[in-house]
Formats: structure tokens, C-alpha cells, sequence
């Protein structure tokens, strides 16, 4: 199995000096990100405010890590398709919250970017597992989406172990991914579950030297995963 991804959240950075936070974690070599993770929300969908495309945009020009934008936000039919355009890496949606979930696969995949399909904890799986064909990331949430710095729901692993079967025998192909709570008490259990991608704000962020924790979590993840 491939090395474990570790996509730093950006909701737990500085927000006046985002480009200096992002190259904490690029530089070359073990402590460098795989991903950026950067948290769109519109205080409709979830209860908070963050960013939008603009943000987004000036974060393209300033890095060359990939964006893992993952719009918590109501008419993504609409919005999305705006941050592949502008070069985002991979853009996920909530299924809670689109229309014709195919369709927006379509049309991101159409402007050149992975499409990522998120589920809340409370969401179930199995009624998505076709729509799930037409998408390249799953990101499972593993706390309720709005604010970093919550505590992890292991619940959800359930949901993980079933993605992870259904990669593994071909069924879907997918890089299954975590979002909440993951720090080095929590990333083991989620490894092991089998995550590819670790979403983690707060504990890069809030960390000393934001690079070592990556390396740190990469690290742990990677003694924990099934090979
Ligand atoms: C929560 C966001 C997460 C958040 C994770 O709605 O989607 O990406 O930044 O933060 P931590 O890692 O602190 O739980
Ligand atoms: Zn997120």
C-alpha cells in the first residue's frame, strides 16, 4: 500500500498569513505536505464562516501543493465547479447537500479536478455506493463539520472499513479519506481502518513546528496501516 497521504487543515492556521503557514509544510522532504486541506464554509451549511474562491485562488498562485478544497456549503451544483476552474486539486462536496451529486462528478472531473464526495457522521454509506463510482475521494467527516479542534468520533471508522473493502476487491476506486479530530492519539485506530488521506488542523497548526507533525502523523500512519 502506498505511503499514507497527511493533508494539513488550513482552518487551524493563521488566517493573515496563510501563504507563510502552507510553505510550513512544503518544503521538501519528509515534513513536507501531500495535500492542503482548505475548509469552504458558508454559515448555511454549517454554522460557521470561513473562505471562498478568492482565497482560494491567491492560495493557488502562492503554493505549488496540491488544494484539497472541501466546500461545507449549500448548492454545491452551483459553486463548486468555480474552484476546480481555478486549479484546485481535488474539490469534495457534501452528498448531504447536492442536487445531482453525478452530475457535479462530472462536470469537476470535466474542468480537470478530482471529485471528492463527503459524508457527515450521521450520514450512512451504502445508499451512496453508486454515486460513489463516479468520484475519486470519499471523505469520511469523524466530527460534525463547522470547527476544527473536536473531539474524534471512532464510529465512523465502520463507514472507512467498508470504503476500504470496496477499494481493495475493486468495487470502487477511491482514496478514502478522514476529516476531524485526527492527532497522534487517533490516528492509529484510523490507519488501521484503512485511511489513505488524514485531514489534520489542529494538530499541525497548533503544533511547534507544524512540517515535524506532519512527518510525526505520516509516520505513525504508516506502522499502523495494513500493507
Ligand atoms: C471541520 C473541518 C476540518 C477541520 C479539522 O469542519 O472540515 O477540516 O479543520 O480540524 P481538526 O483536525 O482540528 O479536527
Ligand atoms: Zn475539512
Amino acid at each position: 500500500m502506498a505511503s499514507p497521504l497527511i493533508a494539513p487543515s488550513i482552518l487551524s492556521a493563521d488566517f493573515a498569513r496563510l501563504g507563510e503557514e502552507i510553505a510550513a509544510v512544503a518544503h521538501p522532504g519528509d515534513t513536507r505536505a501531500d495535500w492542503v486541506h482548505v475548509d469552504v464554509m458558508d454559515a448555511h451549511f454549517v454554522p460557521n464562516l470561513t473562505l471562498g474562491l478568492p482565497v482560494v485562488q491567491s492560495l493557488l498562485k502562492s503554493t505549488d501543493l496540491p488544494l484539497d478544497c472541501h466546500l461545507m456549503i449549500e448548492d454545491p451544483d452551483r459553486w463548486a465547479i468555480g474552484y476546480a476552474e481555478a486549479g484546485a486539486y481535488n474539490v469534495t462536496v457534501h452528498v448531504e447537500a447536492a442536487a445531482d451529486p453525478v452530475k457535479l462528478a462530472k462536470n469537476l472531473r470535466a474542468a480537470g479536478a478530482k471529485a471528492g464526495l463527503s459524508i457527515k457522521p450521521g450520514t450512512p454509506l451504502e445508499p451512496h455506493l453508486e454515486t460513489l463510482k463516479h468520484y475519486d475521494t470519499l471523505l469520511v467527516m469523524s466530527v460534525e463539520p463547522g470547527f476544527g479542534g473536536q473531539s474524534f468520533i471512532a464510529d465512523v471508522l465502520e463507514k472507512v472499513r467498508t470504503a476500504r473493502r470496496l477499494v481493495d476487491t475493486g468495487h470502487l476506486k477511491l482514496v478514502v479519506e478522514i476529516d476531524g479530530g485526527i492527532n497522534a492519539d487517533t490516528i492509529e485506530q484510523a490507519a488501521e481502518a484503512g485511511v489513505d488521506c488524514f485531514v489534520a488542523g489542529s494538530a499541525v497548526y497548533g503544533a511547534e513546528d507544524p512540517g515535524r507533525a506532519v512527518a510525526a502523523l505520516r509516520e505513525q500512519a504508516a506502522r499502523l496501516r495494513v500493507s
